[in-house]
C-alpha cells in the first residue's frame, strides 16, 4: 500500500499528490511513469512521476480528473493509501548536451515535461520552456519551470495570463529566428501532433511523449500500440517517447476514442454511485 504524503489542488480538476514509494523514488528517471491502481479491484492507469524526493522517499503525480479512476483518486486525502503502484516503467528521456532545446508543456503535460526540462538544465543545455493552458488557472508548475529555464513563454487561449494564443505560436515565432537543436513536447495529442507538424518544417528532432491507453504496462496487452514511422511500437515499453517526426498520430487520436462509450457510462456509474459501489472504501 502506498500512502499519500502531501495533496495539493493545482488547477481545477488538477490534483498533486506525494506518495510515498521508497523503490520508485530511488530508481524513476525524468520521462517514465507508474502504472497505478487506486483500489485492488481498480482499473489500471499510467501517470508520469513529475517528481521524485529520496529524502522523503516519496514520488510526485500531477493529475486531470477526466474519468472514473482519475476521480476517485481525487478523492482521496493526505493518509489515504493507493493498492498499489508498479515502476518506474517506460524508457528515461535522453538527456544530453544539445545546445539550446525548447520544451512544450500543455495543460496536465507542464508538469510531465519538467523532470525532462530539469534534466537538461542540469547537463548544461540552453532552455527555452513555452508552457500554455485554457486560462491562467490551469498553467500549472509556473514557478517550477521558471526556475530551470533561460527564458520562459506562457500563453493562454483566453489570453488571462502571458500571451493570447497557442503554444504553437510563441513556438513558430522562435524557430523563424534561432536555431534550435532539439524540442520536446508534452500535452494533449492533438497539441503533440501540431508540434511536430510545425517542427518538421524546420527539421528540429522533436520528442514527443505519448499517452495511449494502457492496460498491463509490459508489452502483453497491446492496448498502447502505436505506429512509428510505418513499424508496430508499443508505447509502455518502446517509450513513452517517440520522434514527433514518425508518429502516425491521427491513428493515435482514433485510437484513443476506442472505449469512449464505456469509459462514459463507468463514470455516470461512478458519480450516481458517489464511489460507493466501485469497490472502494476509505478503510
Ligand atoms: C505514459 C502515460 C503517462 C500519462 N501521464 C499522465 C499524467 O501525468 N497526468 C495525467 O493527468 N494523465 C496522464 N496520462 C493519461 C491518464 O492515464 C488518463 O487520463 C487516465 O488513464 C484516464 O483514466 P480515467 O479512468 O480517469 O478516465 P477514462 O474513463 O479512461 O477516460 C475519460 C476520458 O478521458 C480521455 N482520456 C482517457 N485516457 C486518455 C489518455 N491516455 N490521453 C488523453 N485523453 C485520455 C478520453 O477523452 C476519455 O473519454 C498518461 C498516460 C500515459 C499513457
Ligand atoms: S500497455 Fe499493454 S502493451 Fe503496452
Amino acid at each position: 500500500m502506498f500512502e499519500i504524503i502531501v495533496k495539493k489542488e493545482l488547477a481545477p480538476n488538477v490534483k498533486l499528490i506525494e506518495v510515498k514509494a521508497p523503490l520508485i523514488a530511488r530508481k524513476a528517471l525524468p520521462g517514465q511513469f507508474v502504472i497505478l491502481r487506486v483500489y485492488e479491484k481498480g482499473e489500471r492507469i499510467p501517470l508520469t512521476i513529475a517528481e521524485k524526493n529520496i529524502e522523503t522517499e516519496s514520488i510526485t503525480i500531477v493529475f486531470q480528473e477526466v474519468g472514473k479512476t482519475t476521480k476517485l483518486l481525487g478523492k482521496l486525502r493526505v493518509g489515504d493509501k493507493i493498492s498499489d503502484i508498479v515502476g518506474p516503467l517506460g524508457n528515461p528521456s535522453e538527456i544530453e548536451r544539445f545546445g539550446v532545446v525548447i520544451g512544450v508543456g500543455g495543460g496536465v503535460g507542464i508538469a510531465a515535461l519538467y523532470p525532462i526540462l530539469k534534466g537538461l538544465k542540469e547537463k548544461g543545455n540552453y532552455v527555452i520552456s513555452i508552457i500554455g493552458g485554457r486560462s491562467a488557472n490551469y498553467v500549472i508548475f509556473r514557478e517550477e519551470i521558471e526556475k530551470i529555464s533561460d527564458e520562459i513563454y506562457v500563453t493562454t487561449d483566453d489570453g488571462s495570463l502571458g500571451r493570447k494564443g497557442l503554444v504553437t505560436d510563441v513556438l513558430k515565432e522562435i524557430l523563424e529566428k534561432r536555431k534550435i537543436d532539439r524540442i520536446w513536447a508534452v500535452g494533449p495529442t492533438i497539441m503533440m501532433k501540431v508540434v511536430s507538424d510545425l517542427t518538421k518544417a524546420y527539421h528540429v528532432p522533436t520528442i514527443v511523449s505519448l499517452n495511449p491507453i494502457m492496460v498491463d504496462g509490459t508489452g502483453m496487452c497491446g492496448g498502447c500500440r502505436v505506429t512509428v514511422g510505418g513499424k508496430i511500437r508499443f508505447t509502455c515499453v518502446d517509450g513513452p517517447e517517440f520522434d514527433g517526426h514518425l508518429v502516425d498520430f491521427d491513428e493515435l487520436l482514433t485510437r484513443l476514442k476506442t472505449y469512449k462509450d464505456e469509459e462514459t457510462l463507468a463514470l455516470r456509474l461512478f458519480e450516481e454511485s458517489e464511489g460507493e459501489k466501485v469497490g472502494y472504501s476509505k478503510s
